[in-house]
Order: C-alpha cells, then sequence, then structure tokens
C-alpha cells in the first residue's frame, strides 16, 4: 500500500500514532492508552471542579507533553439550578410511586452509600458550567462535549489554543456544530454505549462525512476491534471513538461483577431505553429494564428525575451486592470484548488486525 490508511490528518495534527480514541472514566486506562499511542479523553461530568483539576495534573505526570482530552456534558433539557434534595422532590408521582412498589416486590434494600450517580454534573446547568470554567484554566488540549452543542465555549477554547470536539447522534446536530466551528465531530451510531441517537453507526458516519467538508469525523458506537477501525476509515472517518472495549481491561477500575457480564455478553444482551437516565441510552439489561417493561409501568421519568430513581438502585444493587440490578453503558460490539486484557494490548490488537485486514482488501495477490 502506497499510503499508511491509519495515519490520518487527525492523527498527525494530534501527534499521535494510531487513530484509537478511548473514552473513558479511569484515569489509568487513559494514561496507558496515551502512552500506547493512542488518544483518550477521560470522562469527568461525576467530578468536582477540585477533582479535575487533581485528575489533568495527573494524567500529565503520566503521558508528559503527550495530548488528551476531558469530556463534559451541556444537557439543554435540565432544570438551570437545583440540589439532589431540590430535584428529588420534583420526581413525577407515578415514577416515584412504581419504584416503591419494585423495590418492595424485589427486598431492594435503601442504599448504605450515597448514590455514585448523585454527582453526575448534569442534573442541572450550573455544574457543568463550573466543570468547564478549570478545564479552560488548565488548557486540556481537548475538550469533548458529549451531549450539547459546545459552540458557546469555542471562542473561548480556541483563544486559549484548545481544540473542541462535539459529539453526535444526528446529521442535523453534526450540522450545527460544523457550522459553529467545532475542530472534530464525533458521529456516534446507535450501537454505541451510553446515551446514543437512533441512527446505527454505519448510516451516520457516511452521512456526516458527506457534510463534514474539511472537519474530522470520527466514528464511534460498536467500535471493539481492528476490523471495526479499518471499516471506520472506509466510510471516511479520520478516528474511532471506543468506550465498551476499555470497561473490562486490566487497569479499568469498573466492579468485577460488571467486568464478567460484559465478557460474557452478546450484543442481545444490551438495551436502547430511556429508562436508565431519561435519555436514550444503551446499557446492559438487568431486572430494572424488565420492570419497566411491565404492561403497569409508567413511562420513564424525563431527564433527570429518572436517573435519581435508577441512581438509589443502582446504589442499593452495589451495596446489597445483588447483581440482577446491576448494568452499565455498553455497545453492541460487546461481543468481540472477550478477555481482560492490559489496554496497551488492546490497542496494539486493533491496530494490528486493522493493517491485516487493508492487507487483505489491497495487498498484492500472490
Ligand atoms: C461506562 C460508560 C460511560 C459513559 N459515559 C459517558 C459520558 O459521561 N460522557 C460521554 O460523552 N459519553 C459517555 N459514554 C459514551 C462514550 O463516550 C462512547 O460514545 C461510547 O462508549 C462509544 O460506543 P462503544 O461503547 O460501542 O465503543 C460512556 C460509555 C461507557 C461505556
Amino acid at each position: 500500500m502506497a499510503k499508511d490508511p491509519l495515519k490520518t490528518r487527525l492523527v498527525q495534527e494530534l501527534g499521535i500514532e494510531y487513530p484509537i480514541i478511548a473514552f473513558t472514566h479511569c484515569k489509568d486506562v487513559a494514561a496507558a492508552v496515551i502512552n500506547a499511542g493512542g488518544f483518550a479523553v477521560l470522562g469527568e461530568t461525576q467530578h468536582s471542579p477540585e477533582e479535575i483539576e487533581a485528575d489533568i495534573k495527573w494524567l500529565r505526570e503520566k503521558v508528559g507533553s503527550k495530548p488528551f482530552g476531558i469530556d463534559l456534558v451541556f444537557p439543554a433539557s435540565v432544570p438551570a439550578v437545583g440540589s439532589i434534595d431540590d430535584l428529588k422532590a420534583q420526581i413525577p408521582e407515578a415514577q416515584r410511586k412504581f419504584v416503591e412498589e419494585m423495590k418492595k416486590r424485589h427486598n431492594i434494600p435503601a442504599p448504605k452509600k450515597t448514590p455514585e450517580l448523585y454527582d453526575l454534573g448534569w442534573v442541572n446547568k450550573e455544574t457543568p458550567r463550573r466543570q468547564l470554567e478549570v478545564v479552560l484554566e488548565n488548557n486540556v488540549p481537548v475538550l469533548a462535549s458529549g451531549l450539547g452543542n459546545p459552540a458557546f465555549v469555542l471562542d473561548a477554547a480556541h483563544a486559549r489554543g484548545m481544540k473542541v470536539w462535539g459529539l453526535v447522534g444526528k446529521p442535523r446536530q453534526a450540522q450545527r456544530e460544523i457550522e459553529a466551528g467545532v475542530d472534530a465531530v464525533i458521529a456516534q451510531g446507535n450501537d454505541a454505549a451510553g446515551h446514543t441517537g437512533p441512527i446505527g453507526t454505519f448510516s451516520i458516519v457516511p452521512q456526516v462525512v458527506a457534510i463534514a467538508g474539511d472537519t474530522p469525523v470520527i466514528a464511534g458506537g460498536g467500535v471493539t476491534t481492528g476490523r471495526h477501525l479499518a471499516g471506520a476509515i472506509a466510510l471516511g472517518a479520520q478516528g474511532v471513538w471506543t468506550g465498551t472495549v476499555w470497561l473490562p481491561s486490566r487497569e479499568s477500575d469498573v466492579d468485577m461483577i460488571i467486568k464478567e457480564k460484559l465478557l460474557a455478553a452478546k450484543a442481545t444482551d444490551t438495551a436502547y431505553s430511556n429508562c436508565i437516565s431519561g435519555f436514550t441510552m444503551r446499557t446492559l439489561k438487568c431486572k430494572w429494564h424488565e420492570e419497566w417493561e411491565r404492561p403497569d409501568a409508567p413511562r420513564p421519568a424525563p431527564a433527570p428525575y429518572q436517573l435519581l430513581l435508577f441512581a438509589d438502585v443502582k446504589q442499593s444493587a452495589i451495596d446489597w451486592n445483588m447483581p440482577d440490578f446491576m448494568t452499565e453503558a455498553a455497545g453492541q460490539g460487546v461481543d468481540f470484548v472477550t478477555s481482560m486484557k492490559p489496554a496497551r494490548q488492546i490497542v496494539l490488537d486493533m491496530v494490528e488486525e486493522a493493517y491485516e485486514v487493508f492487507d487483505q482488501i489491497c495487498g498484492e495477490d500472490e
């Protein structure tokens, strides 16, 4: 092959070796991926401004001058302000009652600890703004916006030499963000873990590539192998945005029960539903999903109220070891995630397989 298909413009501009971008909440995974030649974006929506600052410092110590990103979310349709207690008092009655009955049906005790999900920044609009200030003050190389249009921060970020990426699930959102001037757009398909839109990866990526012009497009959703990486490049993407594949890695701090569930899971063990957060989201199926499919179940409450309902049950499941109610965001590429490998190995295996695929397609005949 004359040209190296993995040395995309995005790779060259970032000064990295491989077009593999890891989304992770785990600092150790991020450092391992970056030091293996990939790029990592640390999910910080659940952290206070002080914790975000400490994580940025930690990561800089581990990766030196290599670039990295921080992911925040800026959802439009949540209350402007409000403490967890204020918001809990506003949970709609039908959904609150249904969850109380569910807890009785399954003998789910109250959590022992404060639910981890109460720390999520996006339950109101105020917290993400405070998180953003720290990211700007620290001149983080890339700010990724996982939810909501980051147009409002572009001038401030660009003035500091930072790049801003926007994650989108629909071509219309991509158009708006590209016109606003984002530095890259992540076209994320329905196959993805976490909050995701209705369009499959195979459709959304070339749709966004077709309108992106010079703005690099990164493909996300269901990417767990080198064959997916090669496929994404063929669709016109300049890199892949990956989440699920890192969850059961050696360095990952994900609970061992969840790791085992992920290693055993098939694509059909994931569900696309708004019953976790009130926004559509792909996660591992668990009893909570079954409950919301009962004929007597109300529709899930809007965000962030549904998430607050789920937060309590999720924490009880952890505190009282109830695996049936344990779940995690997981994408449809989970079938290929079958062993607990070090993150560095995952990067190198993906790259090697992608080159093998390109060779199979473009190599010389024997
Ligand atoms: C456990 C987990 C948590 C996630 N949380 C966030 C988040 O806080 N912000 C965000 O932008 N994306 C989040 N995502 C989605 C990822 O950014 C990414 O889009 C997705 O994982 C890509 O699909 P894949 O998992 O099939 O690779 C999360 C994904 C996982 C697996």
